[in-house]
């Protein structure tokens, strides 16, 4: 029984493939695309397919090759980001229930689709070497149309890198389509692109790439396995490969293509381990496509071509775990997916327990598992300090929600540690059992909690008939309760002497033990993940005493360690939280620096939101944001500026700030959000 999405209507007729011709415009920072659909008729009675869209431009549509008539609502002013309802007539066509029909779009996307950035060169590595000039140049000299071509793509247009992000609703502003992880369809591609530029999608390349008028190249792709929308994904511009193993490929900007190779080179052990614990990889190719630092997220697990920010290049492999993860969700996310996103807990949630699963057996110790899952609780603490109930509950209270204001680490990490608490009650040599079936049982299929939960009890009672716990698990709080689970007793011998570091280091804070006392002040021989650990322990220290470090310390850990001149960006983004929470001004220009030369949202937002806090750093906040608004993905501008929104809630000054950048709709809740700022000011009398 598939769950009815609210705009869409895959449960009385369902598209089960895709075809689809883009032809990727540049200079109008949009693309033309036809979208052909295979359709089966689940209901004869149904009147219409519906569709999601979000900015699209609709112009004709087909069904079996003749005009049909269609609408497009207007969108819902409350919630905007469910887009607007494609309605095609379905009355004039004949159709039994099983029937099939052929669906064909005619359509523009918008230069402002959430899904995709448009990236001029400027945000690229290759700003300074542009390579795409020089075969303008070429062009100018012998041939006229090139010339033009040329001009306007490099030139004035001057984009050098499209990519479009999906997960988990924006596929529709970029393709008509039943964007809800119930439906699964299989897709071909064939994209056209200027000459200077290569296209890659998350699907199989086809051999033939083929020239068109002026030039242009197209490429041809190939996806059997049947997947989600927001799967669906694409990236154009000056790309250059390098093989890392018979089935994988990194894929970058050129001047970036060997740094990437080496920083991934591990990312076949991670399949093999992956392989063992679940079943044989089924996508056949695995490769990676590192972004332009504006990428939104660590990675996303597009199949057949996981995208990576490019803060993962930290030169010694230290963040790769990222790339273990993105390559885990082709099992739990691609193979066995999410039916609505009230269940994304089983995408995620799975995800990092295979990445722990991975990255426990590529360390070669099995005391990783803890020491990883360590760092997981503290982002958990952090996500459920700061999020509503609503959102903190296991299976959220998404109603028609933007999920994106959903997202947090609570079903990534409560979802992991609900996945625990069952290994540990079966123990682990039954759970690995278990792992598999459910991945074979599930495997190009959809998966809710309840389906969960039945295979899990079934699977214990049929296969171990002598597991009697289980009877008394408490799903109903694991699932429906909101905030923390119950803490496991984590084996901490790995993180034990980060945390006593961090002890001492708060002693010294407290003015107990002089600076001089400390148990050790050379920590160079330390990995990423031992120094990451001394810091999350000093932040949730700093947080559960409600109270900062001192700029004294502050400057005494600049001199001791230098995180503030860290070249890692996990390292780097601690240190200037603690130092942003210390009121330490020397950080500022660090800080600004950070956030305004990536756009990863994991370190962009909980910044932002620290120095809007702050007292030092409210108005650069917000100035520094609007300064460099375009340079974000359009995601993570809306989810900064909803942060701003609420972080206005609990200020009284500077609101007027955001007022004044923030467009239109803003104003209005910015103002009403000023006066009750300021309404508790006066109350309290204080900043907050
Ligand atoms: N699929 C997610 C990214 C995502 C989630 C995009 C929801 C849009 C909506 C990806 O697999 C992910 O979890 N990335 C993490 C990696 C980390 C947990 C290792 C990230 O981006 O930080
Ligand atoms: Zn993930």
């Amino acid at each position: 029984m598939l769950v009815i999405p609210p705009l869409s209507n895959p449960h009385e007729a369902i598209c089960t493939h895709l075809s689809w011709e883009a032809v990727v415009d540049f200079n109008n920072q949009q693309f033309f695309a036809k979208a052909i659909y295979d359709v089966t008729i689940v209901s004869s009675e149904v009147p219409s397919l519906r569709l999601d869209t979000s900015d699209l431009d609709i112009q004709r549509v087909d069904i079996n090759e003749e005009p049909v008539t269609f609408s497009l609502s207007v969108p819902d002013e409350e919630k905007t980001h469910l887009g607007s309802c494609l309605e095609i007539d379905l009355m004039g066509v004949s159709k039994s229930a099983g029937s099939k029909i052929s669906v064909a779009i005619l359509y523009a996307t918008s230069p402002t689709a959430s899904a995709a950035q448009w990236l001029p060169p400027a945000q690229t590595a290759g700003k300074e070497h542009p390579y795409v000039f020089s075969a303008c140049f070429v062009s100018v000299l012998f041939n006229c149309v090139h010339v033009m071509k040329s001009l306007t793509y490099h030139i004035y247009v001057c984009i050098l890198i499209y990519s479009a992000q999906c997960q988990a609703i924006h596929a529709r502003s970029i393709l008509p389509c039943q964007d809800c992880p119930a439906v699964k369809m299989t897709y071909d591609a064939t994209i056209t692109v200027p000459k200077w530029a290569t296209a890659v999608m998350s699907a199989l390349s086809k051999e033939s790439i083929g020239t068109a008028e002026y030039g242009d190249r197209v490429f041809h792709f190939s996806q059997k396995v049947p997947i989600p929308s927001y799967l669906f994904a694409l990236a154009v511009g000056d790309l250059d490969s390098r093989d890392i193993s018979t089935r994988c490929r990194v894929w970058s900007e050129p001047s970036m293509v060997e740094a990437v190779a080496f920083e991934f080179s591990q990312v076949e052990d991670f399949l093999k381990a992956a392989e063992e614990l679940t079943l044989p990889y089924q996508w056949t190719r695995y490769d990676i496509l590192c972004l332009p630092p504006s990428f939104p997220y660590g990675g996303m697990e597009n199949p057949c071509l996981t995208f990576v920010t490019p803060t993962l290049l930290a030169g010694d492999k230290s963040l790769a775990d990222v790339v273990a993860h993105e390559a885990a969700h082709s099992w739990s996310g691609n193979l066995v997916t999410n039916e609505t996103w009230a269940h994304f807990w089983l995408n995620e949630g799975w995800t990092i327990f295979l990445q722990r699963k991975i990255m426990t057996k590529v360390h070669g110790d099995e005391k990783f598992f803890d020491f990883d899952s360590i760092g997981g609780w503290e982002d958990l603490k952090e996500s459920v300090a700061l999020l509503p109930d609503k959102y903190t509950k296991l299976i959220p209270d998404l109603d028609d929600g933007d999920p994106d204001d959903a997202f947090s680490s609570v079903p990534y990490e409560k979802g992991f540690n609900l996945l625990y608490a069952l290994e540990r009650m079966v123990g682990a040599d039954k759970f690995a059992p278990f792992m598999k079936a459910y991945f074979n049982e599930f495997k190009f299929s959809t998966i809710t909690t309840e389906k969960f939960v039945a295979f899990f009890e079934s699977y214990f009672k049929d296969v171990f008939k002598d597991v009697p716990k289980i009877k008394e698990f408490d799903w109903a709080t694991w699932l429906h309760h909101p905030g923390m689970p119950e803490k496991p007793a984590f084996d901490r011998t790995l993180s034990e002497e980060c945390e006593h570091l961090a002890d001492a280091w708060i002693s010294v804070d407290d003015g107990e033990t002089g600076k001089g006392i400390l148990p050790k002040h050379d920590i160079s021989d330390w990995n990423t993940g031992l120094k990451t650990c001394f810091l999350d322990a000093l932040i949730s220290t700093c947080t559960d005493r409600k109270r900062p470090l001192s700029v004294a310390t502050i400057d005494w850990m600049k001199v001791t360690y230098s995180f503030h001149e860290s070249q890692n960006s996990e390292i780097l983004f601690r240190f200037c939280m603690l130092a942003v929470e210390a009121e330490d001004a020397t950080i500022l220009p660090i800080v600004a620096r950070f956030i305004t030369t990536q756009g990863r949202m994991k370190f962009v937002r909980p910044l932002y939101r620290a120095l809007y806090h702050s007292t030092m750093g409210s108005e650069l906040a917000v100035t520094t944001f609007f300064k460099h608004k375009d340079f974000y993905h359009p995601i993570c501008a809306k989810m900064v500026v909803s942060d701003f929104k609420s972080g206005q809630k609990k200020k009284k000054s500077f609101g007027s700030i955001v007022s004044e950048k923030l467009q239109k709709p803003l104003v209005f809740c910015s103002i009403v959000a000023l006066s009750a700022a300021v309404g508790i000011a006066l109350l309290r009398g204080k900043r907050m």
